[in-house]
């Protein structure tokens, strides 16, 4: 059994990058093996709406940008649960984050649906106000609802609530994989 997290945030050692972590050594702890993907260090353009629109992608279920698409792709359809991390910005989900999931949506609601019924975690964290993590879990699991993706849990990580947030991602990585190994 694997999980796959998929994280955004140009910082390597930031809370994005923390919350992280925590969950990933929750999900290690009961033995279940994590691919770690992280959207900033992949070459990942974004949607070019080619065919006036539609895409290529909604017959054929593949984007024509040949970068690193395809296979982030695939180990999100090869993992058995998903956990997205990213940092919010301007209340939102990254760039980086957003281009990814613009185009795994074509693909999987246009023709594939490789994605649907599989179970995700979702963290945003926020460092600076902390106003718009809220905005953005809701944003990030619009766009997984479009692919029939279900969410277990969403967490706001933000500086006021970091001191027990953080330990808690931790359980929360664990409780997560264990969950889906009963399911
Ligand atoms: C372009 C930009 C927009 C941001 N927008 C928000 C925001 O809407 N709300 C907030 O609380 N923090 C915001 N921040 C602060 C980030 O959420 C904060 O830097 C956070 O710690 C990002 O994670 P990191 O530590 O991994 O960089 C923003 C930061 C940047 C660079």
């Amino acid at each position: 059994m694997s999980i796959a997290i998929v994280w955004s945030s140009p910082n390597k050692n930031g809370l994005t990058a923390s919350a992280k972590n925590q969950i990933k050594e929750g999900i290690e702890k009961t033995g279940t093996k994590v691919e770690e993907i992280h959207l900033n260090e992949l070459k990942l353009e974004h949607c070019r709406a080619c065919g006036n629109g539609w895409g290529v992608c909604k017959t054929k279920g593949e984007c024509i940008i040949k970068d690193d698409f395809a296979d982030t792709y695939k180990k999100l359809v090869d993992a058995d649960g998903i956990v997205f991390v990213t940092a919010v910005y301007w209340h939102d989900l990254t760039e980086q984050m957003k281009a990814f999931l613009d185009r795994l949506r074509r693909c999987e609601s246009g023709h594939n649906g490789y994605l649907a019924d599989k179970k995700c975690f979702l963290t945003a964290c926020a460092g600076g106000t902390g106003k718009g993590a809220i905005e953005c879990l809701h944003n990030l699991e619009e766009t997984l609802s479009h692919m029939n993706m279900t969410a277990c849990d969403r967490i706001p990580v933000i500086r006021f609530n970091k001191e027990y947030t953080l330990p808690a991602l931790k359980t929360a990585g664990g409780v997560f994989a264990d969950a889906i190994k009963e399911s």
